[in-house]
């Protein structure tokens, strides 16, 4: 048993957990599944920006659902806990195991197969490991549209877009994962397989549990496939970059937009200055749209599965009403796909940018639309004061009511200084949203950041009722432990 990594004596975090279960977990995924190797571990034990670091007893990484389902009722046997992961692009911390190097991280990049295209039912069939960008690869080769679109689409996985029912940049026109998904298949806490992979866009059978799990961040089992929702491929596309004086403009521009385009509008992305500063100064290849700085930006798409749809001419003619009506500074329309493809590049290089910046602090809010100026407003003059000079990088899906409250220190001043505010300064963020009917996690879930913030901001009933809910399907509470439940 040379190669069984559970009489290695070498690991020093195998230790934590019953050496029995790492022989039997070795038996159900064989070698290539279980990493007890504290190098190769390494990745699997914080997230992408690196702002969480755990520790575990084995990495497991079963190859199909059988295996994921035979891991789990091994962990729920042995009373250990199993956090699952995909990409770890999570922004929550939800996929970093705590420290006590006592779970198994259980890693579902494995199960990476398209299982069916179905043309006739508009629908895709995939398993959770496939990175988002296959599944919209795998639509588009079978003449269709997966419109699910984010930042981290070349590394999050299914699984994970669905744990924490991801946005994105088309929610506007597509709606979110969970509006994406018609059927799930889960292996329960237990490691029982809960198979419904239902095609079926109307079934009133009682209950539907596929949205329980979803947005659920793996804390209810473990997802390891799911029948997603197709439409027609995108056949003409026009996207215009604008300038505008204030959020108020922003929301003003949405209704233009959707008076003018209706259906056809599909993004509206919202950008301060200082998003746009950090992006030219941090991802090579950028260039400022416009001679001028102003204050507040926006990214306007439109598109459609004609050919010939008419964009321009709608998207010219709402930016005209726009010009009227005194909402835009400047803008200017993309032709081609490479300067439609260098807009988009200004947007979604903002996390990246401000990753350079040093600590960044996230909020991601959604208030009532008509609320965000007034929100913006308040919040930023509360930020100021608290730290006069901190660099506050708001931008984010506005159509959604979703901004994106980032805050980078004040230049000059020290990383772990500004860090040591950083709970003073979500406060002010999250009382402010509070104020405004808002919620303090739009799109990217709780994890272990937002937690705890959960019992001040919802209604303590709505926490009793998601406490029975995972007490019910996870009583022995094994399934990603520390994670959306507030502590009791
Ligand atoms: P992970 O990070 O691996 O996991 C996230 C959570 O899901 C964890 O709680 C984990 O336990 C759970 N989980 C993962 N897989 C499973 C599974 N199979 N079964 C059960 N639970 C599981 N999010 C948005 O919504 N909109 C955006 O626009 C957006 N932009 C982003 C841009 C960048 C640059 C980055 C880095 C992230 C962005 N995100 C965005 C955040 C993130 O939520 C998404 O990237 C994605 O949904 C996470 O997928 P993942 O596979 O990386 O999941
Ligand atoms: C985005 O929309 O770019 C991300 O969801 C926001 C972030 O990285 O904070
Ligand atoms: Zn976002």
């Amino acid at each position: 048993r040379r190669d069984d990594p559970a009489h290695r004596s070498e690991s020093p975090v195998s230790n934590a957990v019953d050496r029995d279960l790492l022989v039997r977990l070795h038996e159900a995924v064989g070698s290539a599944g279980l990493v007890t190797d504290p190098d190769r571990m390494r990745g699997h034990l914080t997230d992408w920006r690196d702002a969480y670091r755990g520790r575990a007893a084995a990495v497991v990484r079963p190859g199909s659902a059988e295996e994921v389902s035979r891991v789990v009722g091994l962990c729920h046997r042995a009373g250990v806990a199993v956090v699952p992961q995909g990409g770890n692009t999570g922004l929550c911390g939800g996929s970093v195991p705590d420290s006590s190097g006592a779970q198994i991280a259980l890693s579902l990049t494995r199960l990476r197969r398209v299982r069916e295209v179905d043309p006739a039912n508009q629908t895709i069939t995939v398993e959770a490991g496939v990175v988002l960008e296959n599944v919209q690869r795998a639509a588009r080769e079978a003449g269709l549209l997966f419109p699910l679109s984010l930042g981290a689409q070349g590394n999050c996985t299914i699984g994970g877009n669905l744990a924490t029912n991801a946005g994105g940049t088309a929610v506007l026109r597509y709606g979110t994962m969970r509006d994406l998904t018609l059927g799930l298949e889960v292996v329960l806490p237990d490691g029982r397989v809960w198979d419904g992979l239902r095609g079926l866009r109307k079934d009133n059978t009682g209950y539907d549990l596929k949205h329980l799990f979803i947005g659920s961040e793996g804390t209810l089992g473990v997802i390891t496939a799911a029948v997603l929702t197709l439409f027609p491929a995108i056949r003409s596309r026009a996207t215009a970059w604008v300038a505008l004086p204030d959020p108020q403009a922003a929301v003003d521009l949405i209704g233009v937009l959707r008076a003018t385009a209706g259906p056809r509008l599909t993004g509206c992305e919202l950008m301060s200055a200082q998003s746009l500063e950090f992006v030219l100064r941090h991802v090579p290849g950028t260039r400022d749209p416009f001679t001028g700085a102003h204050p507040w930006y926006a990214l306007v798409e439109l598109s459609d599965p004609m050919a010939d749809a008419g964009l321009d001419a709608t998207l010219e003619t709402a930016l005209g009403a726009a010009f009227d009506r005194e909402l835009l500074l400047d803008a200017v329309v993309a032709e081609g796909s490479a300067r439609i493809a260098a807009l988009w590049n200004l947007r979604e290089g903002i996390s990246e940018a401000q990753n350079q910046e040093g600590p960044s602090l996230k909020h991601d809010v959604t208030v009532p639309i008509g609320s965000i100026p007034a929100f913006v407003r308040e919040t930023d003059e509360a930020l100021r004061a608290a730290v006069p000079g901190i660099r506050i990088v708001t931008y984010g899906h506005v159509g959604d009511g979703n901004l994106h409250y980032n805050l980078s220190g004040p230049l000059g001043m020290e990383p772990d200084v500004f860090r040591a505010r950083a709970e003073e300064l979500a406060r002010i963020v999250y009382d402010s949203t509070a104020r405004f009917a808002g919620s303090i996690s739009a799109e990217h879930g709780l994890g272990q950041s937002k937690r705890d913030l959960l019992a001040d901001y919802k209604p303590a009933v709505e926490i009793e009722l998601m406490r029975g809910v995972k007490r019910l399907l996870d009583p022995a509470g094994l399934m990603n432990p520390g994670k959306v439940l507030p502590a009791e």
